[in-house]
């Protein structure tokens, strides 16, 4: 849960926005900016990096995501995503932030920082491919 402490959807939102403008997009020149809550109270901010060879293009969610867990956060409250046109996350991005919790509040939010949907990633992706679908491992 979040306490009253916690950094309010803009203070996020706000995160994602300045971030936004590091995002590498010399391909698709479609910034993103992403902010992610962690249940310690760190957040960890991600742009968009993209590659000459496009697939290796990596999202600003994931990249705030791997950032996180890289440096031992396993819980998240939320995360914010800041766009041009409030786009959506992409299905990618979508299982990534599965795999740490369904109950992720997603903030997406336009160029401007206007909240256009606040959501969750169980909202965002019903019916989640999950650890429970794989056959117990022997370990
Ligand atoms: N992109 C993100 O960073 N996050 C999303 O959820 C959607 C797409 C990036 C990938 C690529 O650099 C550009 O936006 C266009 O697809």
């Amino acid at each position: 849960m979040m306490n009253k402490t916690a950094p309010s959807s803009q203070v996020l939102i706000n995160l994602a926005k300045e971030t936004r403008k590091k995002a590498y997009a010399p391909y698709s020149n479609y910034h993103v900016g992403a902010a992610l809550l962690g249940k310690s109270g760190k957040i960890y901010t991600g742009v968009n990096v993209e590659n000459a060879v496009y697939p290796l293009t990596l999202c600003a969610e994931r990249v705030a995501l791997f950032k996180a867990i890289s440096e031992g956060e396993r819980e998240f409250d939320a995360i914010s995503v800041v766009t041009d046109n409030g786009g959506s996350p992409c299905g990618s991005c979508r299982q990534a932030l599965a795999e740490f919790g369904l109950d992720i509040i997603v903030y997406i939010a336009d160029g401007e920082g206007n909240l256009i949907e606040e959501t969750t990633v169980r909202d965002l992706l019903p019916r989640a491919f999950g650890a429970e679908d794989l056959p117990e491992r022997n370990s």
